[in-house]
């Protein structure tokens, strides 16, 4: 299958999809917070804080995974992305480094299916058309590597993201 076909821009809400994984928007201490990552700890109900706990938290830039509870999805891998302080503080590395760990721990499992947000266009402030490129670039990165992915969603949760994600698909120079 080419590359271009395995990526999907969804519009809505990441907790509803039923793919083999998605990625959570976290904090460095895995306990759960706002925007995506409450949406996700209250989608998923408790027993996923308990498995949280012992994780010992997650760098920035880096990614964790446990189960999915009573998510559709079987996983939740965990990234923490880089809030965005003007951009000279490794921002952008930080960022392409959280699809990278994303994409390893879903390799590593062996899964088809993967959603992602936009990593830190929440409340950590990454201007949107950037830090889509980074998860476009990463993501086709990853794919030419080879594995088991068959199937890469971003989630807009807003219309301004998802249509940000479709003008980037759109504007990919792969087959
Ligand atoms: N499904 C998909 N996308 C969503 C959903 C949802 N249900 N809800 C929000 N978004 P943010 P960050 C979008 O703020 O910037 C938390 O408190 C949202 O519109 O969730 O990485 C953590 O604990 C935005 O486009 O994540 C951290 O402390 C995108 O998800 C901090 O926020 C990311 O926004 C992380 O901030």
């Amino acid at each position: 299958m080419s590359i271009r076909k395995k990526l999907e821009a969804v519009k809505g809400d990441i907790t509803k999809l039923a793919v083999d994984a998605i990625v959570n928007a976290a904090n460095t201490s895995l306990l759960g917070g706002g925007g995506v990552d409450g949406a996700i700890h209250r989608a998923a109900g408790p027993n996923l804080v308990h498995e949280c706990r012992l994780l010992g938290g997650c760098k920035t830039g880096d990614a964790k995974i446990t189960g999915g509870y009573r998510l559709p999805a079987k996983y939740i891998i965990h990234t923490v992305g880089p809030v965005w302080n003007g951009g000279k503080h490794n921002e952008p590395a930080l960022l392409r480094s959280c699809y990278a760990h994303s994409f390893e721990l879903a390799q590593s499992k062996g899964l088809r299916s993967i959603a992602f947000p936009a990593i830190s266009c929440g409340i950590y402030r990454y201007p949107l058309e950037a830090a889509v490129a980074i998860a476009l670039d990463e993501t086709v990165a990853a794919l030419r590597r080879g594995g088991s992915l068959e199937r890469v969603c971003f989630v807009g949760f807003e219309t301004r993201v998802h249509e940000a994600y479709v003008r980037a698909i759109n504007a990919l120079a792969i087959d």
